[in-house]
């Protein structure tokens, strides 16, 4: 080709998997090219397609990187963890609310300390890019200093990142507590100050409805009417323990989902984390809304918290995504938390097949958070967030990959046998940002 290559343009041969769809709904949901190529140019997604057809087009002098035997896939996405909480995962206690009172709130108290959020920001970031995951909902804490501190570090490695300050103005330590005004003025504060700024993104994050008085999810409501392109997330139907305390604390509500629904805080880019004891009404409501569930399987086995209902939530047309929900989640991993979530489905009866998996840690994440326009797929022009799977990297799932008869196979042992050992290399938006040397 005579055309002149444009210096940032990169090529990538691998297997290349992507989505266009939700394969538990759509027949031809993928696209999977097994000898493939990824173009990307500007940081953009410039093509993706087979190798024999796509390596002619390439303008002379691109170097195409060799990731045969490897597959690409666009980055994870993880719809729900909590920075903060990075040290004290795997801190054992008997259920949600005392693994609150004795580990999570002493631990969230120092993140009013700039310094030690910055620390623990910069080793959380290391650690999802390690993971392959290049976009994440994210708690900070009731300190406005913890979200400007993870910003900072998103920024500066470019990724594209949603956080937001946790508001809490009741049933919480008086070290952790704000009030709905000064809550408020933060959560609008940061807002201006980071949302849409590079690639950063703003969610307003009341902690759950204990936490909060009316007055607080009040003008939460309004804040995400004033800004309606803000994300907004929170937890919802966790732990029989907390469903009966918000009963009591809300006793006019229909429900724990009807607490937020009744301050405005359903609407599209609300992600509602765990979601296990929702009625049908409530999936309808989800469904209805816009709203969007982020299911944390290895928090919920973790914490003893239940089994969220694939079925239910499926025939209500609930947008679904995976989360970890680190530090009651027991993994970064989106793989291990596909490897829980299959069983959680076993559990209840039904079966996710690992397509399904691996678009709901992408695609379907992208769309729960109206994104699919900047990330999830391979779609041209989309931001160039991705991974490169290895199969062969560890001696069982290279056993067991060789022997693997189809692409659903091969995804089920990555899903079941891997974690961040089997993420050869991240990519944000087209650079490299996390490389895993061969052992
Ligand atoms: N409910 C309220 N806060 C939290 C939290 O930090 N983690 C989990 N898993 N549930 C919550
Ligand atoms: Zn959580």
């Amino acid at each position: 080709m005579s055309q002149a290559p444009s210096p940032s343009m990169q090529a990538y041969r691998a297997s290349v998997l992507h989505f266009r769809a939700d394969p538990a709904f759509t027949p031809d949901a993928y696209s999977w090219h097994e000898d493939g190529l990824l173009i990307v140019d500007g940081g953009k997604i410039h093509a993706a397609g087979d190798y024999a057809r796509l390596a002619s087009t390439l303008p002379e002098g691109v170097t195409v990187h060799d990731y045969r035997g490897k597959l690409i896939t666009p980055g994870f996405i993880d719809t729900h963890l909590h920075f903060p909480q990075t040290d004290m995962i795997a801190s054992p206690a008997p259920g949600l609310l005392p693994w609150l009172e004795t580990y999570t709130f002493p631990t969230e108290r120092q993140f009013s300390e700039p310094e030690h959020a910055r620390e623990v920001a910069e080793f959380f970031l290391d650690e999802l890019l390690r993971c392959g995951t290049t976009t994440a909902m994210v708690y900070c804490t009731v300190h406005r200093e913890s979200v400007d501190a993870f910003f900072e570090a998103s920024e500066a490695r470019n990724l594209r990142m949603v956080a937001g300050k946790v508001l809490m103005d009741r049933n919480c330590p008086e070290f952790l507590c704000d009030t709905a005004e000064s809550g408020a003025r933060d959560s609008e504060d940061l807002i201006r100050k980071w949302h849409k700024r590079g690639r950063s993104l703003y969610a307003l994050t009341p902690r759950f409805a204990p936490t909060s008085t009316e007055a607080q999810l009040r003008l939460t409501g309004e804040l995400a009417a004033a800004y309606p392109d803000t994300f907004i997330q929170t937890h919802v139907s966790e732990n029989d323990a907390e469903c009966t305390w918000v009963r009591k604390l809300f006793p006019k509500a229909r429900s724990y989902l009807d607490v937020y629904d009744g301050f405005g805080l359903m609407r599209p880019r609300a992600m509602y984390g765990h979601c296990i004891w929702l009625d049908d009404d409530d999936f309808a409501r989800m469904a209805a809304t816009g709203s969007a569930a982020a299911i944390c399987p290895t928090s919920n086995f973790f914490l003893g918290s239940g089994l969220f209902d694939f079925e239910k939530a499926d025939a209500a047309r609930v947008l679904l995504s995976l989360a970890t929900d680190v530090g009651g989640g027991t993994s970064f991993s989106m793989l291990q938390t596909m490897n829980e979530a299959y069983k959680v489905a076993r559990l209840k009866g039904s079966y996710l097949p690992a397509v399904r998996m691996f678009y709901l840690a992408t695609l379907g994440a992208a769309r729960s958070m109206q994104l699919e326009g900047s990330i999830g797929s391979f779609a041209p022009g989309l931001d160039a967030d991705f991974i490169v799977l290895e199969p062969a990297c560890t001696p069982l799932l290279a056993r067991r990959a060789e022997r693997c008869a189809n692409l659903e196979e091969l995804l089920f042992a990555l899903a079941l046998l891997g974690d961040d050992r089997a993420i050869r290399a991240t990519y944000a938006a087209g650079h490299k940002v996390h490389e895993r040397l061969p052992q």
